[in-house]
């Protein structure tokens, strides 16, 4: 059966495609490149990356809606779903032995946006190694849910975890994607470090966000153009055991369903 919103949809996109190459009074050579370039990110596995690098935050300025609560973020291509739900404290992200990188505590609450704790909140987290790495995509990394997990609550919203400070991200540069971003547009193919986050409640919409970190050198100039306002934290420094951590934290609010 015919979906008449996917027949409208693809009818107007073909429409504005079609006066766009009018427009510039593309040629055959351009038509050439294009359908190259097209065939070179399928071959590069790459479309998932080209997607959310190039379009996701426009999708999520559309999707979940801005109001008294934390603003949503790209999901990025690299959330793996099933990540280990930890029930022991301190909650501490799945390493790899002698992970490197500043040791990171970080504290979070969810609430309402009336101010009400959300104690059935679990925080999906995942984020890169100090190398800008992640586990189950880049080369060299396990597949496994290395620096992935999923976090419970307490009754009061709050809750804390333990993981390494992640570095800056680069997308990888030697693909289609890459080279487009670096050789064409003279942009970068770097993302500011972030932490990702799924966090999910019955009654609430699944947010999915990010968190920046002040003083970042990429903030102002993410390849994923997906930074906000709002989601850039500062860090500061406490102390566990007689060593320096790192430490952030943040008090997430949901969007009631
Ligand atoms: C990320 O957040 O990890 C990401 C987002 C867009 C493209 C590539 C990576
Ligand atoms: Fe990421």
């Amino acid at each position: 059966m015919t979906d008449q919103r996917v027949v409208d949809l693809f009818d107007e996109f073909m429409e504005l495609t079609r006066d766009f190459i009018i427009r510039h009074g593309l040629q055959y050579e351009d038509y050439a490149a294009v359908t190259q370039y097209l065939i070179r990110v399928s071959d590069a596995g790459e479309w998932p990356l080209w997607m959310d690098n190039f379009l996701e935050a426009t999708v999520d300025t559309t999707s979940y809606g801005d109001g008294p609560w934390t603003p949503s973020a790209i999901e990025g291509p690299y959330y793996k779903p099933g990540a280990p739900l930890l029930s022991q404290q301190p909650y501490t992200l799945p390493m790899r032995p002698d992970e490197a990188g500043d040791k990171m505590l970080f504290k979070a609450t969810v609430h309402s946006p009336a101010g009400e704790p959300v104690s059935t909140a679990v925080i999906d987290v995942w984020h890169a190694t100090d190398k800008g790495l992640y586990s189950f995509i880049d080369v060299g990394m396990p597949d496994d849910y290395i620096l992935r997990a999923r976090i419970p609550v307490d009754d009061d919203g709050s809750t804390e975890f333990r993981s390494i400070r992640p570095a800056p991200y680069e997308i990888p540069k030697n693909g289609p994607t890459g080279h487009l971003l670096n050789s064409v547009l003279g942009r970068h193919t770097w993302r500011p470090a972030h932490l990702h986050f799924r966090i999910t409640a019955e009654g609430y919409k699944p947010l999915v966000t990010q968190l920046y970190f002040e003083g970042d050198p990429y903030l102002d100039s993410d390849c994923a153009e997906g930074v906000k306002q709002g989601l850039v934290i500062p860090l500061s420094k406490t102390e566990i055991d007689g060593d320096s951590w790192t430490h952030g934290e943040f008090a997430f609010v949901l969007q009631p369903q």
